[in-house]
């Protein structure tokens, strides 16, 4: 049985296979075609941290492949008075058939993921955002950006980044990150990707310079300098971040048919200029919509394994 912690425990094949399979469901669901593939199957959504996109694109997903989901927040749920995460996990793993957990720390999500008797998926972590960028590849190839793209990261080395790391070293495409002097992605990681970029001939570039990172990118993309949970740094990150807005003058650097991409929530005037995040609206907000079908391929993939495995493995 797999989860979906990290995009690192996958094979290019692996993570191309579930982008296909979304977007063959994706072309169903424009024609108004809704195939039960997890029909009677039940979704469970922890969530630790607040979501508009990811709450309504698991629900919604799980609704129109057959099943039905389950939103549990933390304070609904014993987990917020104490209740142990592996507890939790064996109980909800009991009456459901997979889980979603947006939380705080990887290892509480791979805590809960070692004592689960059903996949587990990644719905965002302080280190990772793994279903994030399953929507962002998505979106790159239907903006004809899936061969061989520049990618240009600009902002805080965080889960985004991580992430972003972890599909350019698995892809093998080129991927410069720039992030101000302090706010690196993690070393442990950046090596994890080094690794797996020998392999697939990714090319990393880790700057300070977002011109330099920009220069001739396919693909921009930025993420908030202000994660969930780091809002008392608000006002050293503001300082520490600034020129390293994507704005007209850092875009014009970029291919003339360049994309911008940005997880969303934006917060314009910080990480993005209005006119920029206006300017590229439609590619940002069919990122958002192909986190439902980006989903909707992963969940079936795991359902698929899993009922190939056949047997109950956890604790
Ligand atoms: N991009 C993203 O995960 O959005 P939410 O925090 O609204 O789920
Ligand atoms: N880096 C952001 C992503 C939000 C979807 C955060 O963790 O808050």
């Amino acid at each position: 049985m797999r989860h979906f912690l990290t995009l690192k425990t996958f094979s290019k094949g692996e993570l191309l296979e579930m982008i296909d399979l979304a977007i063959a469901i994706k072309a169903e669901t424009k024609r108004g075609q809704f195939t039960p593939y997890l029909k009677n199957k039940t979704l469970a959504m922890i969530f630790e941290k607040s979501s508009t996109r990811t709450r309504v694109s698991f629900e919604v997903g799980i609704y129109q492949l057959g099943g039905v989901g389950l939103f549990l927040s933390r304070n609904d749920l014993q987990l917020g008075r104490g209740e142990p995460m592996k507890d939790t996990a064996r109980v909800i793993s009991r009456m459901c058939d997979l889980v979603m957990v947006r939380t705080f720390e990887q290892a509480k999500l791979e805590e809960f993921a070692a004592y689960s008797q059903v996949p587990v998926i990644n719905g965002l972590t302080n280190e990772y955002h793994p279903v994030q960028l399953m929507a962002d590849y998505l979106t790159m190839i239907e903006f004809g950006k899936g061969d061989n793209p520049v990618v240009a990261y600009v902002g805080d080395g965080n889960n985004m980044a991580h992430s972003w790391l972890m599909l350019a070293s698995k892809l093998g495409f080129e991927l410069r990150i720039a992030t101000p002097v302090g706010y690196e992605p993690d070393s442990a990681i950046v090596a994890d990707a080094l690794a797996f970029a020998k392999e697939s001939g990714a090319t990393i570039r880790l700057l300070h310079d977002p011109k330099a990172a920009v220069e001739g990118a396919d693909v921009v993309s930025t993420d908030t300098w202000i994660s969930m949970g780091q809002e008392e740094e608000k006002e050293r990150r503001i300082r520490d971040f600034q020129g390293f807005q994507v704005n007209r003058e850092l875009l014009s650097l970029a291919k003339e048919d360049a994309i911008l991409l940005h997880c969303l929530p934006a917060y314009r005037g910080y990480e993005v200029s209005e006119d920029v995040f206006e300017a590229h609206a439609q590619e940002i907000f069919t990122e958002a919509e192909n986190r439902l079908h980006a989903q909707k391929g992963i969940m079936v993939w795991l359902d698929r394994q899993r009922s190939a495995c056949g047997t109950d493995q956890a604790r």
